[in-house]
């Protein structure tokens, strides 16, 4: 493998010539995977040393005081007991009191927000980060819907009621949190019930000898603020498993603990932002992106657990018996949370189900965004399509194979010497005219825009950003310069509302000249990725607006990125668009600004593997547009393992085929005829359920609820399916198997529920609650549909789902009356699956019109034989009201 990052510890910002030639010589010099000691871990880490290392209840305990109820919240102070029960002991030393607010928002989350107290004179002018543009600009008033009612007045307590029946305790002294049901007092979360809350706070001055600097190999971090870290420990009742925080490579849908008796992880799961080389695929390390959203689920609850705050943030889960090896508690996950900087700013979901935690959450941080039609086809990537005719013979080679797909993609090498906005003139004369040749097929093109400006002064955008004083500034109020793929580069500061609107202009046509309205966005080494930065990003004391340090605002960084971008495509487009902007970095709240997908897996059946409960997570953390590199990213997949990919992929909401510019070429069709057949054939699974997927998309930007799905988020009684993370659901209807091992014959697969299931293969029926054995054949993998579902498709193939637009329905079963849209669609066939053979006849209304029950194929796909019971052309419209009865 070729490596492509230069190494973390070259020295900004202008590299010598010595080093330079180091430089190209690493991009040619094999290496081995993941380098682990470019990264800190806990024990290099000081605040999570720290926090991992305090035993439970061993800090000085805080009791609430001065509580009160206004504007629609509880407020209150928090004070060391020991302070308040002998106050003279006060010295400038001591703690100051922090402030604590507690509020309700509908539909059942409740709100704790704990932070210095700015009015004590004592308090430093700096305020601590609070994320801003993450939860929707109507949050702040929503909880003045629901005011808290205080249900109780025993001495020591104060508890108020939440919706469903839900109520929230505070224990002053001690301090700690309970939600739980009001009519059994069954707790359901837990704040500080182990007491290992600690909150650093900002001081002005350092102790006598204190160093608040800190060292990670050759980069220095200033800390000019001092320690300011906050941890805490949160326990799910009632639950089995934990799930969420992304972004992790695993191959285990629920988060395995970290620390306790057994544990196969040693660190806690890393929230922290990064361009991670050849990531391995089963670790708590954290990758490109940070949702620090936590859920439960179990068969008695299942809640949430989000804590809004966009510094380095690492969690435990703490295996039964962590705290007292000799009494495990059954029925509880306990979990420790420990963040760099920040406030707290945290919410507790409450469910019931987990349906309605997703759907708190997402009230909170927003439904992901109605995708393009055409964003739900196939996207064709590679690093690099060489040049325009290397663009139109991949584009042809499509339409030889007869394999449709929507975006054809162009890595940094199309521009000017990786000045984003430019193209490469030699390579690329005719940027306009090659994506009109895309569009006259309904295709499109989408190219890559990274946040690392090249610090050439004949640039306009670095001349424009550098003179409006745009860019994110180093420790000492320069221009930040790091290293990134154009060489010395600046990072424009996103964190501040101006930049973003500056940003988003250069998306306009007349700014982003060769651009057409068919081109649309990539963002990529958002994290930022900063070669020659500490753990290859950008320095902690890297200054950002308002006085921000990199460090409270790092895991945000890319969220603003992608939203800058993404408002652009939408402000290009009128405001009539849909943004479509893949990102690699996010945050919170990225699912309302377009896709993302894992980085930079490898071309290995492991990665494969890793990549369903990767996606399934980010799924249910709200960020169901996503998808890992088809074929792997590094590497040169063996062709069982491409095919096999592309017959999973089909089913990733964002599926697109990707790889590096060292791998070999692997377009679909150079494999063999064979190959290409099978590829052929999962790209058409995946078109002809485009209506489907769009169906679904169109739920997730309503409802929130994820498009590929854990099974138990189906199926919430149903323990066997709690860690699968091999199998899962296409929304509500549609099971799909994954083979992950090259020269699978058979494979087990488990159908949740009671009713039964219908293999896609033969229509044959399985029952549900029971794991069968699957013969595991080359040509695709074991799909399921529910029993009672309707699974709208389209089964002629076209170049891009552009030209299907007005091509007929087909409907996977029976009983659909709605009328939605107006649409000259018509359906051209009803296959039913789990009819009696007897089934001859069906009377179509209105028009009372009779038609026969034929026996045909699943598909139109070659192959496919007769199986079952078809109702060939019944004519009618797929926006009208109709019926058909079977007679
Ligand atoms: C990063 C991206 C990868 C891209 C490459 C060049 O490694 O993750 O997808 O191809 O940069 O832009």
């Amino acid at each position: 493998m070729i490596r492509t990052h230069p190494p973390a510890t070259m020295s900004p910002p202008f590299p010598p010539l010595s080093t330079l030639l180091l430089f190209s010589l690493l991009l040619t010099s094999p290496v081995s995977a993941w380098k682990k000691e470019e990264f800190r871990d806990c024990n290099q880490t000081p605040f999570c040393k720290r926090a991992r290392t305090r035993a439970p209840h061993s800090i000085p305990s805080l009791s609430v005081s001065s509580l009160s109820l206004s504007d629609g919240a509880v407020s209150a102070r928090l004070l060391p007991s020991q302070l308040l029960q002998s106050p003279t002991d006060s010295t400038p030393a001591s703690p100051r009191a922090l402030t604590l607010r507690l509020s309700v928002y509908t539909p059942g989350a409740l709100r704790l927000e704990i932070d210095e107290d700015y009015s004590d004179p004592d308090a430093p002018s700096h305020r601590r980060f609070r994320v801003p543009d993450v939860l929707l600009p109507d949050v702040d008033d929503r909880h003045k819907l629901y005011l808290p009612r205080i249900s109780s007045a025993s001495p020591g307590v104060t508890s108020f009621y939440l919706p469903y029946g839900f109520e929230a305790v505070v224990q002053h002294e001690p301090f700690q949190i309970e939600v739980r049901r009001a009519s059994n007092k069954e707790p359901i979360l837990s704040f500080n019930s182990h007491g290992l809350f600690d909150f650093e706070q900002l001081r002005t001055n350092k102790s006598d000898g204190e160093d608040w600097e800190e060292r990670f190999r050759s980069h220095t971090d200033t800390r000019p603020r001092g320690p300011q870290s906050i941890s805490f420990d949160v326990s799910f009742h009632g639950a089995d498993f934990v799930y969420g925080i992304p972004e992790h490579a695993s191959t285990s849908l629920s988060l395995r603990p970290t620390r306790g008796p057994d544990v196969d992880f040693s660190e806690p799961y890393r929230l922290f932002n990064l361009d991670v080389f050849e990531y391995l695929h089963d670790s708590p390390f954290g990758l490109y992106g940070s949702i620090p959203f936590m859920l439960s689920h179990g068969t008695k609850s299942s809640s949430g657990f989000f804590w809004l705050n966009a510094a380095e943030m690492q969690i435990d889960v703490l295996a039964p018996g962590w705290d007292d090896p000799a009494n495990p508690s059954p029925n509880r996950i306990d979990t420790l949370w420990m963040a760099e900087a920040g406030v707290v700013d945290a919410f507790f979901f409450v469910g019931p189900e987990t349906k309605d935690v997703v759907g708190q959450y997402l009230s909170l941080t927003g439904t992901p965004a109605m995708p393009q039609h055409f964003a739900v086809g196939y996207h064709q990537c590679r690093w690099n399509y060489r040049d325009e005719e290397d663009v139109d013979s991949v584009d042809a080679g499509f339409d030889s194979h007869d394999i449709p797909y929507d975006v054809l993609w162009l890595d940094i090498e199309h521009t000017d010497g990786k000045r984003y906005f430019t193209w490469d003139k030699t390579l690329f004369p005719d940027p306009v005219g090659m994506q009109k040749r895309l569009a006259a097929k309904g295709r499109h093109m989408v190219t890559i825009v990274d946040p690392h400006v090249k610090r050439d002064d004949s640039f306009f955008l670095h001349k424009e950003a550098t003179e409006k004083g745009y860019y994110v500034k180093d420790a000492s109020g320069r221009d930040f310069d790091g290293w990134c793929w154009p060489g010395s580069s600046s990072y424009p500061d996103m964190l501040n509302p101006e930049i973003r609107e500056w940003w988003s202009e250069k998306f306009l046509f007349e700014n982003y000249k060769g651009s057409t309205p068919s081109l649309y966005i990539w963002n990529d080494m958002n994290e930022p990725s900063v070669f020659n930065g500490p753990e290859v990003t950008m320095p902690r004391d890297a200054v950002h607006y308002g006085d921000v340090e990199h460090r409270e605002v790092h895991n945000a960084y890319g969220y603003y990125f992608h939203m800058a971008s993404s408002i652009g495509v939408v402000k290009r487009g009128e405001g009539k668009d849909r943004p479509f902007v893949l990102s690699r970095a996010f945050f919170a709240g990225t699912q309302r600004y377009g896709a993302i997908w894992t980085g930079d897996n490898s071309a290995d059946w492991d990665h494969l593997r890793a990549s369903v409960p990767m996606i399934l997570t980010l799924g249910l953390t709200g960020m169901t547009f996503s998808g890992a590199d088809v074929g792997g990213f590094f590497g040169n997949p063996e062709p069982e393992l491409l095919v096999r990919w592309y017959q999973l992929g089909a089913f990733y909401p964002f599926f697109r085929g990707h790889a590096h510019l060292d791998t070999k070429r692997r377009e679909p069709w150079l494999f063999g005829e064979k190959n290409t057949a099978l590829i052929r054939e999962a790209v058409h699974v995946r078109y002809s359920l485009l209506p489907y997927f769009y169906t679904l998309f169109r739920e997730a930007s309503t409802s929130g609820l994820p498009i590929m799905r854990p099974l138990w988020l189906e199926f919430p009684q149903d323990k066997e399916t709690f860690n699968n993370g091999e199998a899962f659901m296409v929304g509500p209807a549609l099971l799909v198997q994954g083979i992950y091992q090259a020269g699978e014959k058979s494979v087990s697969v488990y159908l949740p529920g009671t009713e039964s299931w219908y293999y896609l293969r033969n229509g044959v029926t399985y029952a549900g609650g029971r794991s069968h054995k699957m013969e595991v054949f080359e040509d695709g993998i074991p799909t399921f549909q529910k029993a009672g579902t309707i699974i709208p498709r389209k089964d002629r193939f076209r170049r891009s789902s552009t030209q299907m637009v007005n091509d007929p329905y087909t409907l996977g079963r029976t009983n659909l009356s709605k009328k939605k849209f107006s649409s000259e669609c018509l359906i051209e066939r009803v296959i039913l699956l789990g009819l009696s053979a007897n089934a001859k006849k069906a009377v179509i209304e209105p028009g009372n019109h009779e038609v026969d029950i034929e026996l045909g194929p699943l598909s139109l796909r070659a192959g496919s034989s007769p199986v079952a019971l078809t109702i060939r052309k019944p004519n009618v419209h797929v926006a009208d009201d109709w019926t058909i009865s079977i007679l």
